[in-house]
């Protein structure tokens, strides 16, 4: 059923109060295909929403917004090693984890906590704590809105990047992700070499740790620094970390020998833009109801009641304040709508 004239604030993480034009939630892919086919999809601009965690609204949408519900996991095969399991797009990513977790199926431990739906998650390959969606990731079904048909996306087909995937480039719009499907492990592997997972499990004492262990340490990481989305309106990092050259690297650590980078290979330097936001002297900075948050400066907050184009016009003179500083260009992760 298509209603009208929807408040879309429960649905986005960042809690703004935009309305959209038309809005229907699906559970099937029946559903999703009858919804595709009515005058109000045709004749307008869609959007899919799953857990709303990676977009900035800035005003109301005058098309149709579909939410994504289709629900269900389950195991697809499995060996000594290894376990298939396909989860449907509108899963919450992080319910996937703790069931993954509790049935000790290993590799998604570090992506504890992330905020948003199952499908959202190979679109920006989501990650974190050294390790992206792609590493575990098998394949994906998706409904190509133009002939309504299935089609299955390899891990080549997805093209992942840094946050990235074909579907938020070449395929943007054209399809609809169903379900994923990844491989996990019965054997571990733990990457636990981010300095922030090996100082928690110390300062817990736990010097042989379960995956269980690491997916603590992460909800613990997360919990302190990022602020938590049903409390602060918020989207997790709104700016990508940039990646330079070493020429420009060079001239900047000369100048800046603090400044938080990570060295990718010997011409390309990754850097925290929190740290380049936070020395233009954002971190913390509240303007009206929305700002900066104070413990980490990737992270833009609605404090209640703000307006996207206040937040996307932040955006704007951070972007603009760290290319005047230090010659940086940063790029948004998130979805401007
Ligand atoms: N830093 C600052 N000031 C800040 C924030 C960070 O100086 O306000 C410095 C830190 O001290 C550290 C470095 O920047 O030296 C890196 O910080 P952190 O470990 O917090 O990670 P990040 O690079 O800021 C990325 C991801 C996060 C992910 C963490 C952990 C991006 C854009 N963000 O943040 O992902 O949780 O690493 O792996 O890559 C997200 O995508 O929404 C997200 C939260």
């Amino acid at each position: 059923m298509i209603q009208e004239n929807i408040d879309l604030q429960p649905y986005n993480t960042f809690g703004l109060a935009v309305k959209a034009k038309y809005f229907a939630a699906f559970k099937t892919i029946e559903a999703l295909k009858l919804l595709i086919d009515t005058t109000e999809f045709k004749s307008n601009d869609s959007l899919v929403l799953g857990g709303g965690s990676n977009m900035l609204l800035t005003q109301d949408f005058d098309g149709l917004v579909l939410k994504n519900e289709l629900h269900g996991i389950d195991i697809v095969k499995e060996d000594k090693e290894f376990v298939w399991v396909k989860a449907n797009a509108g899963e919450t990513w992080h319910n996937f984890v703790m069931y993954a977790i509790a049935n000790n199926y290993g590799g998604i431990e570090n992506l504890s906590l992330i905020p948003g739906s199952v499908g959202a998650a190979p679109m920006q390959n989501i990650g974190a704590y050294g390790v992206e969606i792609k590493d575990v990731f098998e394949e994906l079904e998706a409904l190509e809105i133009s002939s309504k048909s299935i089609k299955t996306f390899k891990h080549s087909d997805c093209d992942f990047g840094y946050r990235e995937s074909v579907f938020k480039r070449d395929l943007k719009g054209q399809f609809i992700i169903l379900n994923i499907s990844l491989k996990l492990t019965k054997n571990h592997v733990l990457n636990t070499s981010y300095g922030a997972i090996e100082n928690k499990l110390k300062e817990c004492s736990i010097a042989i740790p379960t995956i269980k262990d690491v997916s603590d340490a992460v909800i613990s990481i997360r919990q302190e620094k990022l602020p938590n989305p049903a409390e602060i309106g918020n989207s997790g990092s709104f700016f990508k970390n940039p990646v330079i050259e070493k020429v420009q690297f060079d001239a900047l650590f000369e100048k800046y020998p603090n400044i938080a980078s990570y060295k990718l290979n010997d011409n390309a330097f990754k850097l925290a833009a929190g740290w380049l936001i936070e020395q233009a002297g954002w971190k913390g900075k509240t303007i009206d109801n929305y700002g900066v948050h104070k413990n980490q400066a990737l992270v833009l907050v609605n404090y209640g009641g703000a307006n996207g184009s206040d937040i996307f016009q932040l955006s704007e003179d951070i972007l603009e304040s760290v290319h005047e500083k230090f010659g940086v260009q940063l790029e948004r992760e998130v979805n401007i709508i």
